[in-house]
């Protein structure tokens, strides 16, 4: 962390207190309150930790105003046009691009650890069929700790390592396992010979019936779907990965934790979220109508894969899945899906509207994915399931970071109690 010379005063009943400023080398500085409580007896109030730094991290940075993105510097575009998924997986972990030779070792580590053990099969077994694939991958996910104890150890840096490849290695398998499951079909094992993505699309589309030949352009399509949603910062999953690691928790079921938290609707649900809105739309005419109940107080519903807490200006992840939706949905010859013509409506509406103008509410990364994951055949319960693939290099690169930290300690918020005071009890016979 940056030596500091700034200082905030806090003037307080009658006190006044020095609180230290640390400067970034990107984005706001921050007020140093660790020793506030103990030098002033107040607690800060910052419900959803709107102005509140929970870390210091050099994986992402997000600047909300200007739209950008930089994964260890290096911007999502760039890295979404030039880069791919494994290679981006790289240097969020070890915060450099990799040589040919780092690239290729380590792509062949994550390769060689795909397959899962095959008593978690028999995990599978114990769900419905109809259970969400979220549901499936929350459990099997926490699972792995009950069978990868080599690597539960947090302690020991090369048990870190090889639970973090585990885990980016296994997730698509562990996916595509909760898929095939939720449709009746048999497992597809993993192939060492196919690339990340098109061996997520062999474990997810092939049948032992035939021969599946995987496109490369939606194999590719696929990887950047991957690359746009490896990491973001401090959001609620990735918080949630921290803060169950801060107990010392094993990284399976801290991950575990994470995936159940993006499955919520205003997280990364609101991809499933949103296609299922277009789908409700249904045509360009109803727009308004629903634009109307997104600004309506008294109505609960909220424009899906619209808003963001960082994002006051366009999310940089929405104007490339854009840009691949066009590219894919042509190359598939349904460029004139009707959601998609929806969505571009919407968007273009919704940008116009003084509503949304004044909240600067923009697409975010959910609006456009949900229409690419349909058109390649993925049915919306699966668009959670494969941000929550995607995201694991992001929760377990902080993870390790977060490990790695010696002013690492247990996360223990405080509270603005608003309760009863002591009471004594009353017997039953009096109340
Ligand atoms: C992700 O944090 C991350 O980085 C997340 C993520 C990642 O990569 O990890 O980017 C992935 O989760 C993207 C967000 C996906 N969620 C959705 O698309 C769901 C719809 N969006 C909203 O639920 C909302 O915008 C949030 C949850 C995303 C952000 O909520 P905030 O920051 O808490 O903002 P807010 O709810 O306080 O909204 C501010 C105002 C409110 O109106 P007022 O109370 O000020 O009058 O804007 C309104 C909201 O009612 N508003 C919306 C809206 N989003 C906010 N109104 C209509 N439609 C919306 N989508």
């Amino acid at each position: 962390m940056t030596d500091t010379q700034k200082t905030a005063q806090l003037s307080l009943n009658g006190e006044t207190y020095e609180l230290p400023i640390f400067s970034p080398t990107a984005g706001p500085d921050v007020l140093d309150i660790r020793k506030l409580y103990a030098q002033a007896g107040v607690f800060t109030y910052d419900p959803g930790f709107t102005s509140t730094a929970s870390c210091d991290s050099t994986i992402t940075y997000i600047d909300g105003n200007e739209g950008i993105l930089l994964h260890r510097g290096y911007p999502i575009d760039q890295l979404a046009g030039k880069s791919h998924y494994l290679e981006v997986c790289y240097l969020l972990l070890y915060g450099e691009l990799p040589t040919a030779t780092q690239l290729e070792d380590f792509e062949t580590r994550v390769t060689r650890h795909t397959m899962v053990h095959e008593q978690m099969h028999n995990f599978f077994r114990g769900f419905r069929r109809d259970a969400h694939p979220m549901a499936t991958m929350v459990g099997v996910v926490g699972a792995m700790s009950a069978f990868y104890h080599d690597s539960t150890d947090i302690a020991d840096p090369w048990q870190r390592e090889v639970a973090a490849i585990r885990l980016i290695a296994k997730l698509p398998t562990i996916a595509a396992m909760a898929y095939k499951y939720s449709i009746g079909q048999p497992f597809v094992y993993p192939r060492n010979d196919l690339d990340y993505a098109a061996n997520f699309l062999n474990m997810c589309f092939s049948v032992p019936a035939e021969d599946y030949v995987v496109d490369p352009i939606l194999a590719r399509a696929m990887d950047r779907i991957f690359t746009l949603h490896a990491d973001h910062e401090q959001n609620a999953s990735t918080s949630t990965v921290r803060l169950a690691s801060s107990s010392g928790a094993n990284p399976f079921a801290c991950v575990a934790a994470g995936i159940a938290c993006l499955w919520g609707p205003a997280h990364g649900g609101a991809n499933q979220a949103c296609l299922e809105m277009l789908k409700e739309i249904g045509s360009v005419d109803r727009i308004p109508e629903y634009l109307e109940r997104a600004k309506d107080k008294n109505d609960p519903f909220r424009l899906m894969g619209f808003g963001h807490r960082v994002y006051k200006n366009t999310d940089p992840r929405a104007k490339v899945l854009k840009q691949s939706a066009d590219e894919v949905l042509e190359l598939l010859g349904v460029e004139d899906n009707p959601l998609l013509q929806v969505a571009k409506e919407l968007e273009q509406t919704a940008l116009n509207d003084p509503y949304f103008i004044e909240k600067k509410l923009f697409p975010n990364v959910d609006f456009y994915s949900g229409i690419i994951l349909e058109a390649m055949g993925f049915p919306t319960s699966m668009f959670t399931p494969i941000f929550a693939l995607s995201r694991t290099v992001g929760w377990v690169s902080q993870w390790k970071e977060m490990i790695g930290d010696p002013q690492n300690k247990i996360g223990r918020p405080r509270q603005l109690y608003l309760g009863e005071t002591t009471r004594d009890y009353v017997d039953i016979e009096n109340r």
